[in-house]
């Protein structure tokens, strides 16, 4: 780690020097507009432009044939697909149906469509309720498995059914097996998803999961390395474009190491959390440019991590000698071919080959030698030995360790301790912007919120403050630090962040919902009402929305709207616990003391731990 670490360190003073002196002259110009990387960052690559379109992976076939056709059979060539085009790898008689957490889970196939099913029973075997949604898209060629998409009329969603590859079983997806109150068919697929697993999305602004229809979702194409191919593709098929090098089209393989690197990083190094630097949007980045312009990755530090998870591909791969001591030679293409996986009877000397390309089989590069190497491993295989595959990873974790250890030593980590923070900034030795503090300000609040962690939260909200003293427009930062205000119970000061968004963007979805919350908490029901409604306008389909105005509906005693409110939020997610709880108490806040008990009735077959309460409750006056 040395050297990264000097370095870091002598960065980082002079940035303090830098941070200082833009401080200085930023002061008269408020929301001062940061230049657009894709216009001013020097690079020769001319696709780099905003202007430039994208033509799709059928035009690049038309001359690079040879790179497409193997391409297509890559698992990123096979990312993402409707359901109805997905390579069939799942068997629809295994395991289906299937009992989890106390629900009943089964996969219908009726032709070519999908459905996934989830069921309550109350210990006496009667059914509760039955929900059926229809899947729309598969994403994953299979290697460790595939989740599925459910399309809404342009609101996606995530089912809680996935195909494990290994298992060769249907279970929840990950994350959903730990509680029955995992989101079902209600978690919001948003952008980043898509951006790491398709080729191109258009989600439209201001929303969560709402995006241009018809969503045609396809895998991964050549563009997303190489970069928007009308400027190359208007040239060639004139017979222009010049000798090689082609600066109307990226090839990775020119560029300096961490641009060469941040090309596959855009999706392979996966963040703990990830922040959009002010004013710019990681849909916007564009091969030959550096990452870190468009996103602000942070990592877990390592005094905050659990020592068996070691972190991503991009990082274990930094963590190697064969990185730290090749002077930039080794990055991701050293050992893979980014239009091709090798067959399995080759695989063991296409990745031999790739080290060979750095070391000597026949000297002492390995300590062991090649006769005992031989006699231990048949064909030499040498990432068997020093890259060991670990089968119970799954799905964004490293299954192959790519730390390239010698067997028996561990590598030092890569990120420095970070002293009080649990977030390390990744690209921290590249910066030299100086707003990375407002990105760790509101990295902080997403990683503190949750977790209830006072102090860091109230660091969080002393750098937001003072940057948006310079800033008082910046969406994100205003969002982040009406959060940490509801966290720790300011509304009144939330509820001014909100409604600062919603000056610049009326329509923010999010905004909506939480300058709803943050009145309610002040106890200004009609704004909050009002606020909930336009949400719910921009998005019917989000259930906690329905039940939050169920709850304000109630208190202004809006029965109608109410009923409508639990009819809704049923409808949209029947394992609700919340919207359970509120087809409990609008009856009986009204008197209708029989729906209501027959609601609790329903409630109780959850289980829940203020089953008693509620049924309690229930005996009381309205
Ligand atoms: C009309 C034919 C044509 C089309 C369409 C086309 N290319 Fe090319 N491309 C060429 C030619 C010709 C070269 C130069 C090859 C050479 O000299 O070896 C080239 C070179 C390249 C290179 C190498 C550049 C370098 O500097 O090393 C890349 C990468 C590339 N094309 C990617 C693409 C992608 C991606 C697409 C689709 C967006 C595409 N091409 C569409 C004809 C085409
Ligand atoms: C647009 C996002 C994206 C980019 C850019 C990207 N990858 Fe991937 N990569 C993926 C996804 C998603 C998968 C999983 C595909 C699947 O199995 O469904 C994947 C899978 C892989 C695999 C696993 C193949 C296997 O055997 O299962 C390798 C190796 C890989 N990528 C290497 C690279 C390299 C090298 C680069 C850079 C040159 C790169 N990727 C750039 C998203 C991306
Ligand atoms: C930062 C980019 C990124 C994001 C965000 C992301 N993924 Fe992935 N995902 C990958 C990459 C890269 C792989 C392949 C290598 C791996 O497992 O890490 C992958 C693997 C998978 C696989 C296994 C694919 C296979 O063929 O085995 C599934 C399923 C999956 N992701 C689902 C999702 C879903 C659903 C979401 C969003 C709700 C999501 N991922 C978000 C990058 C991402
Ligand atoms: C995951 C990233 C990725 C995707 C997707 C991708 N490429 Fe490439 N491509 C690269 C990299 C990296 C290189 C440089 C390879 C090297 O030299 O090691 C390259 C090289 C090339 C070259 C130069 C000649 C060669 O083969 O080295 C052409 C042409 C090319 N790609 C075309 C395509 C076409 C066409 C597609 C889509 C069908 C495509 N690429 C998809 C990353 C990608
Ligand atoms: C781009 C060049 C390059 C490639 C490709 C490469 N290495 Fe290395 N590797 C190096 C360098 C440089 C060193 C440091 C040697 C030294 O200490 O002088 C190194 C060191 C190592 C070490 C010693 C690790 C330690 O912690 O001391 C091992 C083991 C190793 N490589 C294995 C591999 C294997 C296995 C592969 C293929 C899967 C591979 N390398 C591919 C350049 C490379
Ligand atoms: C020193 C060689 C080497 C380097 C460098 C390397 N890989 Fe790998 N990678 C491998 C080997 C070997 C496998 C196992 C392939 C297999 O079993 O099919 C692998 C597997 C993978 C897989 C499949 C899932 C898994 O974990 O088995 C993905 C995804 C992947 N690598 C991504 C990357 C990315 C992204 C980078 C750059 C950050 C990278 N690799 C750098 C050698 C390397
Ligand atoms: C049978 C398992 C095995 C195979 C196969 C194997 N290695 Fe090793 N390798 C080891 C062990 C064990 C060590 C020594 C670890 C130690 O001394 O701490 C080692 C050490 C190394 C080192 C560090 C040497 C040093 O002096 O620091 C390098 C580099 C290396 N191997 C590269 C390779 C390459 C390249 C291949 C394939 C051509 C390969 N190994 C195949 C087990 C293996």
């Amino acid at each position: 780690m040395g050297k990264r670490s000097i370095r870091r360190r002598w960065l980082s003073a002079g940035a303090i020097a830098v941070l200082v002196l833009a401080g200085f002259f930023l002061v008269p110009w408020r929301n001062r507009q940061l230049p657009d990387p894709r216009r001013s960052y020097p690079t020769p690559y001319l696709n780099v432009q905003p202007e430039v379109a994208y033509v799709g992976l059928d035009r690049c076939a038309d001359c690079h044939w040879a790179q497409a056709e193997r391409y297509k059979k890559h698992p990123m060539g096979n990312s993402i697909a409707a359901v109805t085009d997905c390579t069939v790898i799942e068997k629809y008689d295994v395991h289906n149906p299937f009992k989890a957490v106390g629900f009943e889970y089964s996969i219908r196939k009726a032709g070519s469509r999908v459905f996934h099913q989830e069921k309550k029973r109350d210990p006496a075997g009667q059914l509760v309720f039955e929900q059926e949604e229809e899947v729309h898209f598969g994403v994953g060629s299979g290697h460790s498995g595939r989740g599925y998409l459910i399309n809404r009329n342009g609101f996606l969603f995530l089912s809680p059914i996935t195909w494990y590859r290994q298992e060769a079983t249907w279970d929840l997806s990950p994350g959903y097996s730990q509680t029955p109150n995992h989101p079902h068919f209600a978690r919001p697929v948003i952008a980043e998803c898509l951006f790491c697993h398709a080729n191109h999305e258009e989600p439209i602004p201001s929303t969560i999961n709402h995006y241009r229809q018809p969503i045609a979702l396809q895998a991964i194409g050549c563009e997303r390395c190489h970069g928007p191919g009308a400027l190359h593709v208007a040239r060639r098929d004139i017979g222009e474009g010049g000798p090689l090098p082609d600066w109307s089209i990226v090839n990775p393989a020119r560029l300096a190491p961490a641009l060469r690197d941040a090309v596959c990083e855009q999706c392979h190094l996966h963040p703990e959390i990830s922040v959009s630097p002010r004013g710019r949007n990681l849909l916007e980045y564009r091969p030959g440019l550096p990452l870190h312009l468009f996103q602000s990755v942070f990592l877990l530090a390592p005094e905050a991590r659990d020592k068996n998870k070691f972190g991503g591909r991009v990082e274990q791969m930094q963590t190697s000698a064969c990185y730290q001591k090749s002077a930039g030679k080794l990055g991701c293409i050293s050992c893979h071919d980014p239009h091709g996986v090798p067959a399995a009877n080759e695989k063991i000397a296409f990745y031999r080959n790739r080290c060979l390309n750095c070391h000597r089989q026949d000297r002492k590069d390995c300590s062991v030698p090649l006769a005992e190497r031989l006699r231990r491993s048949k064909a030499d295989d040498c990432a068997g030995c020093h890259m060991p595959y670990n089968p119970t990873n799954f799905i964004h974790v490293s299954l192959t360790d790519h730390r390239v250890q010698r067997p028996g030593r561990e590598n030092a980590g890569l990120l420095p301790a970070s002293g009080q923070l649990p977030l390390v900034h990744f690209y921290e030795h590249l910066l030299e912007r100086g707003e990375d503090k407002r990105d760790l300000g509101i990295a902080l609040v997403y990683y503190a919120g949750p977790r209830k962690l006072a102090r860091i939260l109230a660091k969080a909200v002393s750098i937001l403050e003072s940057h948006l003293r310079n800033c008082p427009d910046d969406v994100e930062a205003l969002d982040a630090l009406g959060v940490a205000r509801l966290e720790e119970n300011i509304p009144t000061a939330a509820l001014e962040c909100f409604e600062k968004i919603l000056a610049v963007d009326p329509n923010s979805e999010r905004a909506l919902t939480k300058a709803s919350s943050a009145a309610a908490a002040v106890g200004e029901d009609k704004k909050a009402l009002g606020y909930l409604e336009q949400a719910i306008k921009i998005n019917p389909y989000s259930a906690s929305n329905w039940v939050g105005l169920g709850h304000l509906c109630m208190r202004r005693a809006e029965w109608a709207k109410a009923a409508e409110a639990v009819d809704q939020s049923l409808r949209l997610s029947p394992a609700s616990l919340d919207a359970r709880r509120l087809a409990v108490i609008v009856p009986y806040r009204q008197g209708k003391r029989a729906q209501a008990v027959a609601a609790w009735q329903a409630f109780a077959a959850f289980e829940p731990p203020d089953k008693d309460a509620m049924r309690r409750l229930l005996d009381g006056p309205p």
